[in-house]
């Protein structure tokens, strides 16, 4: 009945800050404090995905109808998301529509890879594909807003949510979230176009022993320098929504931590769109022993600066009575209740409620052109670790068996694949019987557990093959929210079968399929050959099928280290000297007894099936001050018969500074197409402002002294020239 409805989408009028700012003022000055504060509540219905206590669905149609509720959370369905919009349009008494929120995190229905994958295609054109597609297939299944980017630096692989972020490096997840925010949102008046969410604000990915909804504890120069500067550049791309984080800071829950929501977020760094708490965050500050109860969260969240509450009721509970014995100023209010009506302005809600609902909402998914991109993001996404006697790629004249419980499974989405099917992935097998391989294949072992069967069958067939290629790993859920590992090791039943098909001394290549990096001292000498596969979405089999067979070539690295072994966690390359840094002999400096200092895998490192050769690293001008451009350039030679793209990375060290800085902070790149043979002179200009740090005295700053830069293939393979800055 409802696809009868035709919803006509006129262009939505594209106003200025003080059109906007006119209507909102206008509108508010007809609404009661109660529909104010209604405008800061965010709950649920049947069908949101309960990731936190549970919530009543059954009152939300009631609230709608009286007008005190802002925004819905994880609807796609466009019947139900129509019904209640047009319940808030015509039956509440101001008629505001609805804003409808979702986490749609690496893609909506075509699946992108995970977001760790995807940074380590350090490329943000990938990173803007994925947000632009998932923009227009939100937008046309009824979403308004999405809780993405995640931009949390992350430098504990134990955490689950490690999978949703850009990895270690404060740069790099800047470039991608400016990406990312570009993707989604570009024109809000777009009917293509969604808002973005910049979350999870701040320092969540610092969570303790790698323990989900765990204390944080760093200080405010690690907030500034690390954990901030993600979030500072979605805000310079006009993030029109921030998600503050379950963690504390200072012990101070953020979703009640006025310091940072009010003197760091808004005045500092000048966001002026809403804040909305994560699932329940504000509830919680009462597990905190922070308040009492929900009057007490209503008091200190609003005060802290939080506009918009998910699921948790103490705004619409609390709010008015607070205003009305005068313990919450209604200024405090207005203002948050200004917020979300702006956005909503913005987003044309108010032109047309109905603009992101199509009936046909399934015509929009999974179109030729989403998949072409999401492949392309899979290819770039994988990193391959080692490739010890060219063991990839695999050659058609060989025999090849492929086993693993991941060879023939579609659950390659990844934790967070927004509303994608897993039925949609290609998995390994379909993309190898499409291509018309010849293999042997054999399960071998399910992902947890394993018997002799398996494994008896898995060596019969491996026996008859020249290069048996493993396909292990993590289950896709074995990452994401609350998923958090003390072992993350490959699960043992497929350690097992590994073991035993080494025994056979045949070449062994290896596809690990993650959400994170893992720890794989029990197995990395038992194999020639590691592809990281992690968890690529609806074209997985394609991507890792061309990769292994050298119709692509690999051109991904990470961008989270590889700990050696999980006693080494927290293992990251920006790390401090140490006032005993380790030289290889001295005991009393810093060092473990049984195991090196650096990662297995560091940041930067990826392989590829060409050769590429770095010299002749030179800086043009040696002496610079304040804004000088330090022109850097380097020789890269492709000494192989295989094109290839190659990542060009470029990092400083200060020889001095006023507080102690790491040993390499990673400040610019290049993803550059090399043919075979082929030598180009890779140019960077770096603003010699790139070199500041916050120091002694807390302010950002170059100051005077030597600077070592750095170019290289990866944090541990760099060539080396020195500058002078001065003041
Ligand atoms: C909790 C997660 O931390 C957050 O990332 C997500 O957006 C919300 N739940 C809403 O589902």
């Amino acid at each position: 009945m409802k696809s009868n409805i035709n919803i006509i989408r006129q262009p939505i009028p594209k106003r200025s800050k003080e059109e906007i700012n006119s209507l909102v003022i206008d509108l508010m000055t007809k609404m009661t404090l109660k529909e104010k504060i209604g405008q800061m509540y965010q709950t649920g219905h049947e069908g949101t995905e309960v990731t936190g206590p549970q919530f009543d669905a059954s009152k939300t149609v009631k609230n709608v109808k009286d007008g005190i509720v802002g925004s819905i959370i994880g609807l796609l369905n466009n019947e139900v998301i129509y019904s209640l919009q047009k319940t808030a349009v015509e039956e509440s008494r101001l008629g505001i529509p609805l804003m409808f929120c979702n986490d749609i995190i690496h893609g909506c229905k075509t699946a992108f890879p995970h977001n760790l994958a995807m940074s380590s295609s350090f490329n943000p054109d990938v990173v803007y594909d994925c947000a632009s597609v998932s923009a227009y297939e939100s937008s046309h299944s009824g979403v308004n807003v999405v809780f993405s980017p995640m931009l949390d630096i992350v430098r504990d692989p134990r955490w689950g949510r490690v999978v949703e972020s850009n990895g270690e490096d404060p740069y790099l997840s800047s470039v991608l979230a400016k990406a990312y925010v570009e993707g989604y949102q570009g024109d809000l008046t777009s009917y293509d176009k969604v808002a973005a969410c910049v979350k999870h604000y701040v320092g969540y990915g610092a969570t303790l022993a790698g323990r989900e909804y765990n204390t944080v504890d760093f200080s405010r120069r690690q907030l500034f320098q690390y954990y901030l500067k993600p979030f500072e550049a979605g805000i310079n791309a006009d993030v029109k929504m921030v998600m503050t984080s379950f963690n504390v800071f200072e012990d101070v829950p953020v979703t009640a931590n006025k310091y940072l929501l009010r003197d760091v977020l808004r005045d500092k760094l000048g966001f002026e769109g809403v804040v909305i708490s994560d699932y329940t965050s504000s509830m919680e500050i009462m597990n905190h022993k922070i308040a009492k109860n929900a009057k007490e969260v209503a008091k200190k969240c609003v005060i802290a600066g939080l506009d918009h509450e998910m699921i948790y009721t103490s705004y619409i509970d609390h709010l008015e009575e607070l205003v009305l014995n005068k313990e919450v100023d209604e200024k405090l209010i207005d203002e948050a209740c200004y917020r979300v009506l702006y956005l909503k302005y913005e987003l044309g809600l108010f032109d047309n409620p109905y603009k992101n609902i199509y009936f046909n909402q399934e015509d929009y998914w999974l179109t030729d052109e989403s998949k072409t991109k999401a492949l392309n993001a899979a290819i770039e996404s994988c990193v391959l670790l080692k490739n010890d006697n060219k063991a990839l790629p695999l050659n058609e004249t060989e025999k090849i068996a492929f086993i693993g419980p991941m060879v023939k499974t579609q659950e390659v989405v990844g934790p967070w694949g927004g509303k994608a099917d897993f039925h949609d992935c290609i998995s390994l097998a379909m993309a190898l019987d499409q291509e018309q391989h010849s293999y042997l294949y054999a399960e071998g072992s399910k992902i947890h557990e394993n018997n002799q069967e398996l494994i008896d069958e898995a060596i019969l067939t491996a026996k008859q093959a020249d290069k048996i290629v493993l396909a292990l790993g993590e289950h896709q859920h074995m990452s994401g929210e609350a998923n958090a590992r003390a072992d993350i090791r490959i699960p043992e039943a497929q350690v097992k079968l590994l073991d035993e098909i080494s025994k056979l001394g045949k070449p062994i290549v290896l596809l690990l399929f993650t959400g994170r990096p893992l720890d794989l001292t029990n197995i990395v000498n038992k194999v020639d050959s590691i592809l990281n596969v992690w968890f690529l979405g609806t074209m997985s089999g394609h991507a890792i099928e061309k990769l292994i067979y050298g119709k692509e070539n690999p051109n991904g690295k990470l961008t989270m280290s590889f700990p050696y072994t999980v006693g080494q966690v927290p293992v990251f390359y920006n790390t401090l000297n140490t006032g005993r840094p380790y030289d290889g002999v001295t005991f009393y400096t810093s060092h473990y007894l049984d195991i090196p200092n650096h990662p297995l895998y560091p940041f930067g490192y990826g392989l590829s099936y060409s050769n590429f050769e770095y010299s002749n690293l030179t800086i043009e001008n040696k002496v610079v001050k304040k804004d000088d451009i330090i022109k850097v350039s380097v020789d890269v030679f492709n000494n192989s018969n295989v094109a290839g793209k190659e990542i060009v990375e470029l990092y400083i060290e200060a020889q001095s500074f006023s507080v102690a800085r790491p040993v390499l902070e990673f400040k610019d790149f290049k993803k550059i197409h090399f043919d075979a043979y082929e030598k180009k002179t890779i140019e960077f200009e770096l603003d010699s402002n790139a070199l500041s740090y916050y120091n002694i005295d807390m302010i950002d700053t170059v100051e005077e002294g030597l600077y070592n830069i750095f170019v290289g293939p990866s944090s541990n393979k760099l060539l080396k020239d020195v500058i002078e800055y001065k003041l």
